[in-house]
C-alpha cells in the first residue's frame, strides 16, 4: 500500500476526492483544506491522469512538534536521517525513468511566523540526504530528478516526493497564455460540476485562450468556443493544436451568439470580472445579456457553470441556482456558479 498526499486548489477539495476515489484501487482516507490523503494498492501511473489537482506526492513523513525556535533546524536534519527517500524513488520509478543515484531538490514552503528561513529547512534536509544516501542536492528544481517538498503548516510539516517530473497543475499543451487565463485544473473541475460526458457538446462563449475548451475536449467532450477579441481566437487556435484537438471556433460577441435555442447542453465559462479582462460597457448590463443568451441556448436538461468574482451580477429568469463553490485563485476568492433548470 502507498501511501500519497494530493494538493489541489482550496474550495476544489471534495471534486478531487471524487475524481481520486474513482481510480481503482485507491482509497482517499482524509480530505482537509487543499490536501487529500489517499493509499494506493495498485499502480500508481493511473494518478498521473488527474486533472483537477494541482500536484500528488508519496508520502514520506508527518512530523509534529515543529516549533519557530532556531533548535529546530538540528531535528529537522535528524528527522531527514530517517526518510525513506529509496522506497520514494522505486516508486517513482513506476511512472518515469530515475538514476540509482538521483540528483534531489528541495522545496519548503510555510505557514506561520519562525525564527528560520525556508533556505535554513533546506539546507538540514538536504545535507541529510546526501550524507545518508550520497545523492546529489541540486538548489534547481529544473535539474532534479526528484523533488522532496517540505509544507511546514504551523506546528506540523508534511514531507513528500512529487510522483511525477512535473506539478500537475502544469498543462504541456498550453503554449499561448493570456491575460485571466484559467488555471487548467479548475477548468477541469468545473467541467465535472456539469458531468460533461464524451460525446457532448460544450460551449464556451467567451473563451480566452481556450483553457476550459481544451480540457473539456481532452475529456472527449465536441467543443463549441468564442471570444470577441481576435488575439483570443488566435491564441485558443495554437492551443488547441498543440493539445491535439479540434473544435469549432469563432469570433463573436456573446451577448448575441449565432446560436440556435437549446442547442447546448452543456456550458462552461469563466466571464470577464474586470480585474484582468475588461468589457466595454457597464459589468452588470453584460452579465444580464449574456445570461440571457446563455439561457436561452441551454436545452431544457442542461447545465451552466460560471466562474466570476462577481457572482451576483449573474441573473437567469427560469434556471435556478444548484451548486455555488467559493474557490481561492491568484490571490482572489472567484465562486463557481452551477445553474440548470432542475436541481
Ligand atoms: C476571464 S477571460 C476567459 C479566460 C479563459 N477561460 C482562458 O482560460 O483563457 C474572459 C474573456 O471574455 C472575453 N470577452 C469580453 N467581452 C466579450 C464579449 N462581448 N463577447 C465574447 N467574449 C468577450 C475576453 O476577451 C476574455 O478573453
Amino acid at each position: 500500500m502507498t501511501k500519497i498526499f494530493i494538493l489541489t486548489t482550496r474550495g476544489l477539495e471534495s471534486i478531487s476526492a471524487a475524481e481520486i476515489a474513482e481510480l481503482d484501487g485507491v482509497t482517499v482516507t482524509e480530505t482537509s483544506y487543499r490536501r487529500i490523503a489517499a493509499e494506493c494498492s495498485g499502480s500508481l501511473a493511473p494518478l498521473l491522469g488527474l486533472r483537477t489537482v494541482d500536484d500528488i506526492y508519496l508520502d514520506l513523513a508527518h512530523w509534529e512538534g515543529v516549533f519557530h525556535t532556531r533548535d529546530m533546524l538540528a531535528q529537522f536534519n535528524a528527522w531527514s536521517d530517517r526518510l525513506d527517500v529509496q522506497q520514494a524513488a522505486i516508486n517513482c520509478r513506476q511512472v518515469r525513468p530515475i538514476p540509482l543515484k538521483p540528483i534531489f531538490s528541495v522545496s519548503v514552503s510555510f505557514i506561520g511566523k519562525r525564527n528560520y528561513t525556508a533556505d535554513e529547512v533546506k539546507n538540514s534536509v538536504s545535507d541529510s540526504i546526501t550524507f545518508t544516501h550520497g545523492w546529489t542536492y541540486t538548489a534547481d528544481d529544473r535539474e532534479a530528478n526528484l523533488n522532496i517538498r517540505v509544507f511546514v503548516e504551523h506546528e506540523e510539516a508534511y514531507v513528500g516526493v512529487r510522483l511525477g517530473s512535473h506539478a500537475q497543475h502544469e498543462r504541456l499543451y498550453k503554449m499561448v497564455e493570456r491575460p485571466g487565463a484559467l488555471k487548467p485544473t479548475v477548468a477541469a473541475a468545473m467541467l465535472r460540476l456539469v458531468d460533461v460526458q464524451a460525446g457532448q457538446r460544450l460551449l464556451d462563449p467567451c473563451c480566452g485562450s481556450g483553457t476550459i475548451l481544451i480540457e473539456a475536449a481532452l475529456m472527449g467532450a465536441s467543443i463549441q468556443g468564442g471570444d470577441n477579441d481576435p488575439e483570443a481566437i488566435k491564441a485558443t487556435r495554437v492551443n488547441m493544436k498543440d493539445a491535439g484537438v479540434q473544435g469549432e471556433i469563432e469570433q463573436w460577441d456573446a451577448r448575441v451568439l449565432p446560436l440556435r435555442d437549446g442547442s447546448n447542453k452543456r456550458i462552461v465559462t469563466n466571464l470577464p470580472w474586470g480585474r484582468q479582462t475588461f468589457v466595454n460597457e457597464e459589468l452588470g448590463s453584460f452579465y444580464m445579456q449574456v445570461c440571457g443568451e446563455m439561457e436561452r441556448i441551454v436545452a431544457a436538461e442542461g447545465r451552466i457553470a460560471i466562474l466570476t468574482s462577481t457572482p451576483d451580477l449573474l441573473h437567469f429568469n427560469y434556471l435556478q441556482l444548484i451548486q455555488s463553490l467559493e474557490i481561492s485563485l491568484f490571490g482572489q476568492n472567484p465562486t463557481i456558479s452551477v445553474y440548470g433548470a432542475t436541481r
